[in-house]
């Protein structure tokens, strides 16, 4: 008996096991219950008491020979297994996965600053915090005149004592006019894309952060059929050649004479619908000729040059290019919404 152990130990260590069957028939002819392993037990079993206390040690040695051969090519076999997953077939397609897309506001930012780089006008910008100079008394809003209350101020510093020194979120991008005006001598001809705040109530038609295009032509001689053909184009290369345009007059502090500027309501083609409230037309823009008052409070002779303004409301734009019936939707980041823009990476 001690000689078969031997020799089966011999056995099994000079096996190699390079496969799952050949693992399976090493467990069947060693570990299995009809097993040799098994065999000897029984035999083991038989032995007279004095034998047993010679064989036990040999016999558990030998098993457990058996049981580690078997575990160790066990877990040789599987960890070539995981190797064997690296193998794989490189020309085959990736993962599709998703880009993202221009958000619509960008989209009708990026549209209405290229519309405006090609007729020569420049890019301005200023800061979202503004004082009351710049956002108000310079733009012809003296202090107590009842047109700051159209503007809906959200203020970060009141003073008590001298108004001029509070600060606010800017209510429309016409302060950066008068930044470019302080700075710069005409001709200037520049646009100023950004954020505006205004202290709103939040519905479908209105929002407390919105964002304008503002425009600004000083020069010579520059009049108010310069201002319609300059927004005729635009609204032109923007909705397309043939959108009919209509002016009425309007009242900004900063303009005179001022207009709003209506395009042909594009849902309906003005016919009539719920979104231009069933008068075929939709209000895009303020403008005006900037008031002789506003040049003079910047350093510009207001006797030799005159200018042209305009403000278009971004999300109001993108509302009827895209027909989005509410404006909350612009700043939900709903996926859903978003997604539809994944083909104009333009
Ligand atoms: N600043 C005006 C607004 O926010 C828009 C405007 C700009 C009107 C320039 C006329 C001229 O409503």
């Amino acid at each position: 008996m001690k000689e078969q152990i031997e020799k089966y130990t011999t056995e099994i260590q000079q096996t190699i096991i390079s496969n799952a069957e050949e693992l399976e028939n090493f467990r069947l002819k060693f570990l299995s219950r009809k097993g040799i392993v098994n065999d000897l037990f029984e035999a083991f079993k038989a032995m007279p008491p004095e034998e047993k206390k010679v064989f036990g040690k040999v016999m558990n040695e030998f098993k457990n020979i058996a049981e580690s051969k078997f575990n160790e090519a066990k877990d040789a076999l599987e960890s070539a297994d995981e190797g064997a997953g690296l193998d794989f077939d490189f020309t085959l397609p990736g993962t599709p996965f998703n880009t993202g897309s221009r958000h619509p506001v960008s989209l009708v930012l990026k549209e209405i600053n290229d519309i405006f780089q090609r007729i020569g006008f420049t890019i301005a910008k200023g800061p979202e915090i503004e004082d009351d100079w710049h956002n108000f008394t310079s733009l012809n809003f003296p202090l107590e005149h009842p047109a700051r209350d159209m503007q809906d101020t959200f203020f970060i510093h009141k003073d008590a004592e001298d108004p001029t020194k509070d600060l606010a979120l800017r209510t429309h991008t016409s302060s950066v006019q008068i930044r470019l005006m302080e700075n710069n001598q005409p001709p200037l001809r520049s646009i100023m894309p950004g954020r505006v705040f205004r202290n709103e109530a939040i519905s479908a038609r209105s929002h407390c952060i919105f964002h304008q295009v503002e425009g600004l032509y000083v020069d010579e001689n520059v009049s108010f059929a310069d201002l319609k053909q300059t927004l005729y184009y635009f609204v032109q290369e923007m909705f397309g050649v043939g959108t009919e345009v209509r002016f009425r007059p309007s009242y900004f502090p900063f303009t005179e004479p001022s207009a709003e500027m209506d395009i042909q309501c594009k849902n309906c083609g003005g016919k009539g619908c719920n979104i231009c409230k069933y008068s075929g037309w939709v209000e895009i823009l303020g403008c005006g000729m900037v008031d002789p008052n506003v040049l003079e409070n910047c350093g510009i002779d207001s006797n030799k040059y005159t200018g042209f303004a305009f403000g278009v409301g971004i999300e109001r734009l993108a509302m009827n290019k895209y027909k989005i019936k509410d404006i909350r939707m612009f700043f939900e980041n709903d996926v859903r919404l978003l997604s539809q823009f994944n083909s104009e990476l333009n």
